[in-house]
């Protein structure tokens, strides 16, 4: 409850426990959502059901789901505040993912951006879930019936199926869902390579100058922004469209320094490429340091961190049973009354 006594909305959003951790991921998605927590009621998911359409190696995979939750509570998501849980840990989401298939069209998925994309790196392996990763997501959100869900850009497509698929359901049952909005934040929703920086950066990158990652020490943080690529001109402007590179470092540096892009042009006006190189990577490992205490301080604290994870799961599932109880008398299935 709000202190007005209304009703706080629902916010959902997960990441994937799968790869390292970017700045990008924690730009676009996690530093959002400390600022948020306040004024939502905010479930927030290791999606390690999404994680799997890709290979991964089981032991691996739980480690980082409990290297994400602890990443989570580290940058100051508060598990009193919110619901922080693990996605295979609530049965929920298969159960409506599979009912929403039902109202999706193959077509749809295969012109999924981000599934094209997959299908051509993973080409060996284009298995139903990879092409099926939209619609586990709508349930996600919708069974939470969130009203919005921040996230970076390249989820903008995602969001949009699922709002479809929710209409859909609404129409053709009755109404039973939130149609769900996207956040997406002005500046960070789309950082990129700093080797390629027309390119998202990306968890799984093979250039590992391409992406820093939340666990980079200030050694390689430092490094690798000095060796991001920009262009021969030397003035520090940001203008995406001619200076690529720049202007991500200085979308980089304006969220990691709590500045207006244009404050930071202003800082670097009459300065070169490598005082201002130097700068970011400062400023970064300056903002990530704290963090990287924090995490490896929770994940010691294995009690803990398994009691977040277990209350989190409990909340979660009652939430969700709710929804799926209703979408299961809506669209016919039989239960014994006993
Ligand atoms: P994932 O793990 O690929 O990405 C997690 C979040 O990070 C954002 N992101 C970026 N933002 C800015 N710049 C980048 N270079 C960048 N790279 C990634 C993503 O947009 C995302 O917000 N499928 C989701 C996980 C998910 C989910 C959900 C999200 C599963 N179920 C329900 C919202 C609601 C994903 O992209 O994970």
């Amino acid at each position: 409850m709000q202190e007005n006594g209304q009703k706080k909305k629902i916010l959902y959003s997960a990441v994937q426990p799968s790869g390292d951790l970017t700045i990008g991921n924690y730009l676009g998605a996690i530093k959002n959502w400390v600022e948020l927590q306040e004024d939502y009621e905010c479930f927030y998911a290791m999606a390690d059901m999404h994680a799997i359409t890709v290979r991964q190696d089981p032991a691996t995979l739980r480690r980082k789901t409990l290297e994400l939750a602890a990443l989570y509570i580290a940058c100051g998501v508060d598990p009193e505040k919110c619901t922080l849980y693990v996605q295979s840990n609530v049965s929920c989401h298969a159960e409506l993912a599979w009912v929403l298939n039902t109202l999706t069209y193959v077509g749809e998925m295969e012109r999924m951006t981000q599934f094209k994309d997959k299908s051509a790196k993973h080409a060996d392996n284009i298995n139903m879930g990879l092409m099926d990763y939209p619609v586990l997501m709508a349930a996600d959100i919708l069974l939470y019936q969130a009203d919005v869900v921040p996230v970076g850009f390249d989820q903008r497509q995602h969001l949009e199926i699922t709002r479809d698929i929710a209409v859909r359901f609404n129409n053709r049952y009755s109404p039973t869902f939130t149609v769900p909005e996207a956040v997406i934040m002005k500046v960070g929703a789309k950082i990129n390579s700093l080797q390629e920086p027309t390119k998202k950066m990306s968890k799984s990158d093979e250039n590992p100058n391409a992406s820093v990652y939340m666990s980079d020490d200030r050694d390689a943080i430092v490094r690798k922004f000095r060796r991001a690529v920009t262009d021969s001109d030397s003035a520090v402007r940001f203008d995406p469209e001619n200076k690529p590179g720049v202007s991500n470092l200085l979308t980089v540096y304006s969220a990691f320094a709590g500045k207006s892009v244009e404050e930071a042009e202003r800082e670097f006006d009459g300065k070169g490429y490598g005082d201002f190189k130097a700068a970011v990577g400062e400023v970064v490992a300056d903002a990530l340091s704290p963090i990287q205490s924090e995490q490896k301080r929770i994940l010691a604290d294995k009690g803990y961190l398994e009691g977040v994870l277990a209350a989190g799961a409990e909340r979660a599932y009652r939430a969700a049973r709710r929804t799926l109880s209703k979408v299961y008398r809506k669209v016919g299935f039989y239960r014994p009354e006993k």
